[in-house]
C-alpha cells in the first residue's frame, strides 16, 4: 500500500509522512528543490519512506509521480498537499509570474494529479479502497485581505474541486480536504514574514497557532478506512477560526 503525498520534505507535509509510516503505511513524497530535509527524512524513517525531487507543476509531473509510486506498490492515496503563498502584501503588489505560480502549483497541479489518480484507479478497478485528501486552508473563506487574496483564491477552488470531484468518483475513491488555519511551518518565513503565525494568534480563538502534527492526524484519519462513509467534506482544523 502506498500514498503519495506532495511537498512532503517540510512543514505539513513531513508531519503527514512521518504520521503514515508510523501507521505502517508506505509514502512517496515529492519536494522540488529541499534535498537535504528530504533526504534527512527518508533516511529517518526508512523503508517504508521515498521521496522523489519533482516539481508539481512539471508537465509530466503527475504522470512521473504515479509512475514512481506504482513501482513500489499499489496506490492507495494521493495527498495533494504542496502549496505556495505568495510574498505578503495585497494584490496590487503581485507580479503575473508570481499570481501564476500560486495558482499552478495550490490549483493547477491538485487538478491534475486528482486527474491521474482517477484515470490510473478507473483501469484497475475493484481492489483496496482508495482515497484523495487535499491540504485547502481556511483562507478559503476568509479571503486573507492584504495578506494572500489570490492564495485564498485557489484554496477555495480547492475546496470546490472536492466537493465536485467526490460526486463524480464515488462510490470507488473517497475525496476530501483538510483546511488548516495558521500553522506553524516555514510556509511564513518563505512569504517574508517569518514571526506571522504568531503575530495572529490572538486573532485565533484557542490562542495559538496550530502545530503540523495537528494536521497530519486529520489527513491520516481521511485517509483510512476509519472514514469509509466520509466524503466530499472540507474539514476545518484551525483552532476556531
Ligand atoms: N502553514 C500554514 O499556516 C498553512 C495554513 C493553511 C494551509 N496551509 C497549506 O498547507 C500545505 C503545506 O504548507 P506548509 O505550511 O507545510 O508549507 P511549507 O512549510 O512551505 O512546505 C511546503 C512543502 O511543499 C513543497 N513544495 C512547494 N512547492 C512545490 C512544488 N512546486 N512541487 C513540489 N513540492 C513543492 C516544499 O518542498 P520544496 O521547497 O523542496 O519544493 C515543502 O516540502 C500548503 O498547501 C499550504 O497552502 C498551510
Amino acid at each position: 500500500m502506498i500514498v503519495i503525498v506532495t511537498g512532503g520534505s517540510r512543514g505539513i507535509g513531513r508531519s503527514i509522512v512521518e504520521r503514515l509510516c508510523a501507521d505502517g503505511v508506505g509514502v512517496l513524497f515529492s519536494h522540488s528543490s529541499s534535498d537535504e530535509e528530504a533526504g534527512e527524512l527518508a533516511e529517518r524513517l526508512g523503508p517504508l519512506a521515498h521521496a522523489v525531487r519533482l516539481d508539481v507543476t512539471d508537465d509530466d509531473g503527475p504522470g512521473r509521480l504515479f509512475d514512481v509510486a506504482e513501482s513500489l506498490g499499489e496506490v492507495t492515496g494521493l495527498v495533494n498537499n504542496a502549496g505556495v503563498t505568495s510574498r505578503i502584501g495585497p494584490l496590487t503588489a503581485l507580479r503575473d509570474e508570481e499570481l501564476r505560480r500560486v495558482v499552478d502549483v495550490n490549483l493547477v497541479a491538485p487538478l491534475r494529479l486528482c486527474r491521474e489518480a482517477a484515470r490510473r484507479w478507473a483501469s484497475t478497478p475493484g481492489k483496496s479502497r482508495r482515497s484523495i485528501v487535499t491540504v485547502s486552508s481556511v483562507a478559503a473563506r476568509t479571503g486573507s485581505p492584504g495578506e494572500y487574496v489570490a492564495y485564498a483564491a485557489t484554496k477555495a477552488a480547492v475546496d470546490t474541486m472536492t466537493v465536485g470531484l467526490a460526486k463524480e468518483l464515488a462510490p470507488g475513491v473517497r475525496v476530501n480536504a483538510v483546511s488548516p488555519g495558521t500553522i506553524e511551518t516555514s510556509i511564513h518565513a518563505r512569504s517574508g514574514e517569518p514571526g506571522r503565525a504568531w503575530r495572529v494568534a490572538e486573532r485565533i480563538p484557542m490562542g495559538r497557532p496550530g502545530k503540523p502534527e495537528e494536521i497530519a492526524e486529520a489527513v491520516a484519519w481521511l485517509l483510512s478506512d476509519k472514514a469509509s462513509y466520509v466524503t466530499g467534506t472540507v474539514l476545518d482544523v484551525a483552532g476556531g477560526l
